[in-house]
């Protein structure tokens, strides 16, 4: 049940919209559905009140659902999220990457990032990028380090946020290009 580095697919297919896609392994990568929601929200601000991630209330999610991809197992338990935001009409961002800690090493994380480029990719983004402490994790994805200064807007609303008081710790930038 637990083995799913092993068990994990060397290409992550695109996740679908409708029925889930299912796998040879013990989890399935999928789009969210609204039965996702609260455990969505639950899974990202678990990392939210550590700074790690940004917070995200019920309502944001459930607004913004399209945009993310889950990775469930048979009970419909979400082990792991990410989350695609468009920064520029070319350029989108992958937030609220998380993985349940029972899960965490295993590569389902890397499974949810893969899956957020593909529809990334569908949606015709040029490339992504995202920000994280977890500069090892995204390097061996393929993504190269730079200065956030690349993504203003991104610096702008992180002083925003700031601003109004929440919990941000510095992080990472991390660009990838999609082919
Ligand atoms: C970062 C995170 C998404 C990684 O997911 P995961 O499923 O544990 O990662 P994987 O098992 O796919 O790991 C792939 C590689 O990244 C490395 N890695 C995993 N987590 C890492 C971290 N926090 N920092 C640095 N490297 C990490 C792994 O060691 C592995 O490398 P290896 O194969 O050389 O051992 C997960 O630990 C998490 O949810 N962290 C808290 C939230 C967060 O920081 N999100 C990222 C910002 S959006």
């Amino acid at each position: 049940m637990h083995n799913l580095a092993t068990a994990a697919t060397p290409e992550t297919p695109a996740p679908t919209r409708g029925p889930s896609l299912v796998t040879e392994t013990p989890f399935v990568l999928r789009r969210a559905q609204l039965v996702d929601v609260l455990q969505l929200a639950a899974l990202v601000n678990g990392y939210a009140t550590e700074g790690l991630l940004l917070p995200r209330s019920t309502e944001q999610v459930a607004l913004a659902l399209d945009n993310y991809v889950v990775a469930v197992d048979a009970g419909g338990r979400v082990l792991a999220c990410a989350a695609l935001e468009e920064y520029s009409p070319s350029v989108a961002e992958i937030a609220s990457v998380a993985v349940d800690r029972q899960f965490r090493g295993l590569g389902v994380g890397s499974h949810v990032v893969r899956a957020a480029e593909q529809v990334a990719r569908q949606r015709g983004f040029l490339g992504v990028f995202c920000m994280s402490l977890a500069e090892r994790f995204f390097t061996a994805l393929g993504y190269e380090s730079v200065s956030l200064e690349r993504y203003p807007e991104k610096m702008a609303r992180y002083e925003r946020l700031a601003a109004e008081g929440v919990h941000i710790v510095p992080k990472g930038c991390f660009t990838k290009s999609l082919d």
